[in-house]
């Protein structure tokens, strides 16, 4: 099947985009934030065997927030970050993208193009590429891995290289093979990946576990420089961590919101401390 082109971008949708029922493709030029929220979801229910692994979750991330989520082991977590990338269909309960892009009705490719990246707690870059190569390869996400290291970059490409490459602190590194990068750097490096694809909320699973503190440092400076400009949810145990960029801080347990509030307003309530913080 050839792939349809969307009008307003010239855009080609894939025919695999979109999940069955929806009436039309969608793309990121129809997010609508006006109302200031990026991420809206409500009464989301996740049940596996029976078992709520999210209960009636509800949760608003406005734009340009940088958001974090605290909670016990196997509180729902990870389970939100895979309804709201389309890894995981809820059972009841609505997840939207700006006000108008149902996600619930979206797949995982389709998801990542409109401008959802999801960050794994396990980096996955291309060992065996230098680091530029791999930035190279998410910036032409359109051609296989093969071509798009053949096709030349154009100007403005190898700008946006330079540019990640500041960001992400990995610009000594850049002609590096990305396999002899420490645990932190490779961190970096996939974090410049997803932004490459310029994302406009970013989802990030424990970034800095396993990492030295001066790397965690460093990756506490870099999500505070991408705040504003991005939205970002990052999941994270680490509460010194959590303390150095916080401004929202929502506690996930059971499946649900337990409190919501400043780092040092959930730390202070009770129903947190004796789930989560007290043990
Ligand atoms: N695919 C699945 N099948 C069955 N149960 C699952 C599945 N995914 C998650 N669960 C269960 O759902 C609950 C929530 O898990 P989740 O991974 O979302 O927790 P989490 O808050 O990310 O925890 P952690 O802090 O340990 O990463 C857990 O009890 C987990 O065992
Ligand atoms: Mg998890």
């Amino acid at each position: 099947m050839s792939p349809r082109t969307d009008a307003a971008t010239g855009e080609a949708f894939g025919s695999e985009g979109e999940a069955p029922g929806l009436a039309r493709p969608v793309d990121a030029s129809q997010l609508d934030t006006r109302h200031g929220d990026i991420l809206y979801l409500d009464d989301i229910t996740v049940s596996f065997d029976g078992f709520r692994a999210l209960n009636k979750l509800t949760l608003d991330i406005a734009v340009g927030e940088l958001r974090c989520i605290i909670g016990p082991n196997g509180a729902g977590k990870t389970t939100m970050m895979d309804v709201i990338t389309g890894k995981t269909r809820p059972d009841a309960g609505t997840a939207f993208f700006g006000q108008t892009i149902d996600l619930t009705r979206l797949n995982e490719p389709t998801i990542a193009q409109i401008g959802i990246g999801r960050k794994f707690q396990k980096p996955t870059v291309f060992e065996a590429m230098t680091v530029a190569e791999n930035l190279e390869i998410a910036l032409k996400t359109d051609k296989s891995v093969w071509a798009s290291l053949r096709a030349r970059l154009t100007g403005q490409q190898r700008d946006r290289i330079d540019e990640l490459l500041g960001l992400i602190r990995l610009g000594e590194q850049r002609q590096r093979e990305a396999g002899l990068l420490s645990h932190g750097q490779k961190q970096w490096l996939e974090i410049g990946m997803l932004l490459a694809q310029e994302p406009k909320l970013l989802l990030l699973d424990e970034p800095v576990a396993g990492m030295t503190d001066a790397e965690t440092e460093k990756t506490a400076e870099l999500l505070l420089t991408l705040k504003g400009s991005h939205s970002l949810m990052v999941v994270e145990h680490d509460m010194a961590f959590v303390g150095s960029i916080a401004q929202q801080v929502t506690v996930l347990a059971e499946g649900s919101v337990l409190a919501e509030g400043t780092l040092a307003q959930v730390q202070a309530d009770e129903r947190v401390i004796e789930v989560y913080l007290g043990r």
